[in-house]
C-alpha cells in the first residue's frame, strides 16, 4: 500500500527519536512491500526559530494533507521565557485542534523484563494493563478567557478556563466503552466532581453515555484518589478515562509503571478520516524534548517507535506490521538491551542509533 506520513521531529531529543522510528517505518515498508512517503516540516521551537511561529501553514498543510503524522516533542529552555509571546507548545496544541484530535490512547503495558525499572514491586505490577483515554481538545488546555491583565488593585493575576460542553464529554465517553468492551470491559472515569462543576457535568454525562454499556462495568474515582489508586492497585484498571489536564498529570504517573516515560507511546486520533478512510491521526511519545540529554545520542527511541506501530495500526489498517513492531521491541528487551533511563547498574547502555539498530535486526 501506499501511504503519506508527516514527520514533526521537533525539539530537544524530537529528531532523534523520529528518526529511529522512521528508520523503522522504512524497514517496514521494505519487508511488507509498502511505500510510505515520509516528509519532514517544523513544528515548535525549531520553527519559532525559522518562521517566527510555533505551527506554520506549510506543517499544518502538509500534516491536512498526510495519512498520519508522527511527532518527535516540543520545547526548551531555549523558548522558556514566561513573557514571549509565542512558545513552542502553541504548535503542538494548535496541531490538535486543528486536526480535531480529541482522543489521546496512552496505553500503560510494564513490559515483563523492565519491572525491575519500575520503582513499583514487581507484586504490585504483575498484570497491569491499560488504555488512559485523555480528552485532548477541550478542557483548561483551550477554555477562553486565558489571560492576564492587571486587577483592580493594581496587582497582576491570570486565569484559565475550565469548560466542557456535553458533546465533547459525550464522545470521548463513547470512546472509552467502545474500547472497553473489546478488552476486560471496564471504564474507570476520572475527575473532581466534588469541587467543579464541570466534572459534575463531566460525571452526569459519563452515567448517561455508560446506560448503552450494560457489559461494561463503570467506576468513578475522583483525581486526587487516583494518583494513589493507580501506584496501590494499577492492575485493577482497564479503560481510564479523563479530561485533558488529569489525562497529561496522570499519564506521567503512569508512564513510572513502565520504568521510564521513554517506553510510552500515544495516538491522537478524531473523526476526520484519511485518504485509506481510517482515522487521521498524530503519533507522539508521551515524552518531552528532554533537552538535558538532547543532541547525546542516548534518548530512549522506543516510544515513538512503538508510536509508530500504533500509527500503522490505527490510520493505516496495518495490525500485522504494528505486531510485528511490538514484537522487535519485546524481543530486544528480552534478549536484554536498554537504554540509560532502563539500565540497571552494571548494565550496559545503549545509544538511540544502537538500540534501533537492535530493533531493526529482530525485525
Ligand atoms: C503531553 C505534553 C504536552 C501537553 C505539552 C508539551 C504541551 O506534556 O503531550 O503530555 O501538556 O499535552
Ligand atoms: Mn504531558
Amino acid at each position: 500500500m501506499k501511504a503519506k506520513i508527516t514527520l514533526l521531529p521537533g525539539d530537544g531529543i524530537g529528531p532523534e527519536v523520529t528518526a529511529a522510528a522512521q528508520e523503522v517505518l522504512e524497514k517496514i515498508a521494505e519487508k511488507f512491500g509498502h511505500e510510505f512517503e515520509m516528509d519532514s516540516q517544523h513544528i515548535g521551537g525549531i520553527a519559532i526559530d525559522e518562521t517566527g511561529v510555533p505551527l506554520p501553514n506549510e506543517t499544518l498543510d502538509a500534516c491536512r494533507g498526510a495519512d498520519a503524522v508522527l511527532l518527535g516533542a516540543v520545547g526548551g529552555p531555549k523558548w522558556d521565557d514566561p513573557n514571549a509571546s509565542v512558545r513552542p507548545e502553541q504548535g503542538l496544541l494548535g496541531l490538535r485542534k486543528e486536526l480535531g484530535l480529541f482522543a489521546n490512547l496512552r496505553p500503560v503495558q510494564p513490559h515483563p523484563q523492565l519491572m525491575g525499572a519500575s520503582p513499583l514491586k514487581e507484586s504490585r505490577l504483575a498484570g497491569t494493563d491499560m488504555l488512559i483515554l485523555r480528552e485532548l481538545t477541550g478542557g483548561i488546555y483551550f477554555g477562553q478567557p486565558s489571560e492576564k491583565h492587571v486587577n483592580a488593585n493594581g496587582e497582576e493575576e491570570a486565569l484559565d478556563t475550565l469548560i466542557y460542553s456535553e458533546h465533547e464529554i459525550v464522545r470521548i465517553a463513547k470512546l472509552a466503552f467502545e474500547i472497553a468492551a473489546e478488552r476486560r470491559k471496564k471504564v474507570t472515569s476520572i475527575d473532581k466532581a466534588n469541587v467543579l462543576e464541570s466534572s459534575r457535568l463531566w460525571r452526569k454525562t459519563v452515567t448517561k453515555v455508560a446506560a448503552d454499556y450494560p457489559n461494561v462495568e463503570l467506576e468513578y474515582l475522583l483525581i486526587d484518589a487516583a494518583t494513589m489508586h493507580l501506584l496501590s492497585r494499577p492492575s485493577d484498571f482497564d479503560v481510564m478515562v479523563t479530561m485533558n489536564l488529569f489525562g497529561d498529570i496522570i499519564t506521567d504517573e503512569a508512564s513510572m509503571l513502565t520504568g521510564s516515560m521513554g517506553n510510552m507511546p500515544s495516538a491522537a486520533l478524531g473523526e476526520d478520516l484519511n485518504s485509506l478512510g481510517k482515522p487521521r491521526g498524530m503519533y507522539e511519545p508521551i515524552h518531552g524534548s528532554a533537552p538535558d540529554i538532547a543532541g547525546k545520542g542516548i534518548a530512549n527511541p522506543i516510544g515513538t517507535i512503538l508510536s509508530a506501530a500504533m500509527l500503522l495500526r490505527h490510520s493505516l489498517g496495518l495490525s500485522s506490521e504494528a505486531e510485528a513492531i511490538e514484537k522487535a521491541v519485546d524481543a530486544v528487551l528480552n534478549q536484554g538491551h536498554r537504554t540509560g533511563d532502563i539500565a540497571k547498574e552494571g548494565e550496559i547502555r545503549l545509544g538511540t542509533a544502537e538500540m534501533t539498530e537492535k530493533i531493526i535486526q529482530a525485525l
